[in-house]
């Protein structure tokens, strides 16, 4: 029954392809609050200083392994560069509201272009070695007026495994600074109160690449690529996306409306543009890319995380285009998006097809009002004025425990 009713629809959204267009308001119906936010030009509301430290922390990194300026950690160099010639940028820290330093902890890769993590506390705790001992800004809050870009699976707590991530914690010395993360969980110890949401990255350039004319009828119905299973594993402990992945194939690989494999075809981006709802599940940590190229790309996030703290959540309207199922409900998949209704799939398309929210998931090599960067500047700004307590009395000391850490941690970084 309910099956056909789809491919009515299926059929009726082919064919309204050109019809439906000319109703494609660019204004799409969201919050008045969240459509002004959206488009704030940040220029003015923040000043940041950029520290110059040496290039064994970033340029060089990169130079080693151009893998990581496209990869989803990639955020981390492209902030940097976006900075370096941005109009908030102040080249007098007596004025800076905020303190950035350009540290790249996901770029040195192994063979298989995964970040060594346990190379990333090392690099952090040499770069804030070097900050706090040539300029006297971060002495005088404990890092409290300084951000970080930490887009690694569980952010700064440098772990790509859940019981592991949750061992190790925030890395000591962060505990007062601001940190960008693409980890985002509800009350998760690795998300700190006042950390800022991003979302991962995903090669713009690419993006436009594989663009298809809007037009394009979307005939898959729901579709997956990744893997459902990981090597990683442990028998006593971690168990990969929560066993949610695995649900997902066994209960739907050999249904007609799931078009899912842990094959990745080069058609991967042409195929979300054929599909109505792009499913999202977890894996190690709730976000994925596939976040973002589903909202790039005009399908339907059906996100699959429970708790997931979504990238810029107070401005970019999730909830009204967006599709959640719990967890524990992974097996009603098929009922649960077949039972979604004409009108509202067309509603949540059009809210998506509005290039604005679209640009508030990227980060272009030339920055463009409302991007990704402004985003993250705007969440710094609503954080401003800091208030004055975050400033250490004179003679106070340190509250932050330097001798913290695992005794790899303490050898300087070097390429
Ligand atoms: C300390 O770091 C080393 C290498 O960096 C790693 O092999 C070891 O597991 C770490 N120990 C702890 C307790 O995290
Ligand atoms: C900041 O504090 C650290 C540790 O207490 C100290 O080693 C360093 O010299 C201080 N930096 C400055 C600029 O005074
Ligand atoms: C989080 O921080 C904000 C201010 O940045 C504060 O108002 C709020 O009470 C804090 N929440 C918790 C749970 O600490
Ligand atoms: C995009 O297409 C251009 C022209 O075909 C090509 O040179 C470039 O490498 C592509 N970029 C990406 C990121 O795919
Ligand atoms: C600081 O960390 C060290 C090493 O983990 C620990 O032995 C010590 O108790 C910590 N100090 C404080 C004040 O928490």
């Amino acid at each position: 029954m309910v099956r056909q009713r789809w491919s009515h629809l299926l059929f009726f959204i082919v064919l309204a392809g050109f019809g439906l267009r000319a109703f494609v308001a660019p204004q799409a119906r969201f919050s008045g609050h969240q459509r002004h936010m959206i488009g704030e030009d940040p220029v003015g509301r923040l000043k940041v200083y950029v520290y110059d430290i040496p290039s064994t922390f970033n340029k060089k990194v990169v130079q080693r392994d151009m893998r990581c300026l496209s990869h989803m950690f990639a955020v981390e160099i492209h902030m940097h560069l976006y900075l370096l010639s941005s109009s908030v940028r102040t080249l007098d820290p007596d004025e800076a509201d905020w303190f950035y330093t350009p540290i790249y902890t996901n770029c040195d890769l192994t063979v298989t272009g995964l970040p060594f993590i346990n190379n990333m506390p090392r690099m952090m705790r040499s770069a804030i070695n070097y900050i706090s001992t040539r300029w006297p800004y971060w002495n005088r809050t404990d890092g409290a007026d300084h951000f970080f870009v930490v887009p690694h699976d569980f952010g700064a707590c440098f772990h790509f495994q859940e019981s592991e991530a949750t061992a190790r914690g925030i890395y000591p010395l962060l505990q007062r600074a601001t940190l960008l993360q693409t980890f985002g969980q509800i009350g998760h110890s690795c998300l700190k109160n006042g950390s800022v949401v991003i979302p991962p990255y995903v090669s713009p350039r690419k993006v436009f690449n594989h663009t298809l004319s809007v037009d394009t009828p979307r005939s898959i119905f729901a579709y997956f690529r990744g893997v459902f299973h990981d090597m990683n594993e442990t028998p006593n402990g971690d168990r990969y996306a929560r066993g949610v992945r695995e649900a997902i194939w066994e209960n739907f690989k050999d249904n007609d409306l799931f078009d899912i494999s842990s094959e990745h075809p080069i058609t991967y981006y042409e195929d979300m543009q054929r599909s109505i709802f792009c499913l999202c599940p977890l894996g190690w940590a709730p976000w994925s890319p596939r976040l973002v190229e589903a909202v790039v790309f005009g399908c339907i996030p059906v996100i699959i995380a429970d708790d997931i703290v979504l990238p810029f959540r107070d401005v970019i309207p999730w909830d009204d285009f967006a599709v959640f199922v719990p967890e524990k409900e992974v097996d009603n998949l098929e009922d649960i998006l077949t039972s979604i209704s004409e009108s509202e799939v067309k509603k949540k398309q059009r809210i998506l097809s509005d290039p604005q929210i679209k640009q508030t998931l990227l980060f272009p090599r030339q920055s463009v009002p409302g991007d990704g960067f402004h985003q993250v500047m705007n969440a710094l700004a609503r954080k401003l004025p800091h208030e004055t307590s975050i400033y250490l009395k004179y003679g106070q000391p340190s509250a932050l425990n330097w001798s913290a850490g695992n005794a790899s941690d303490f050898i300087p970084w070097q390429l």
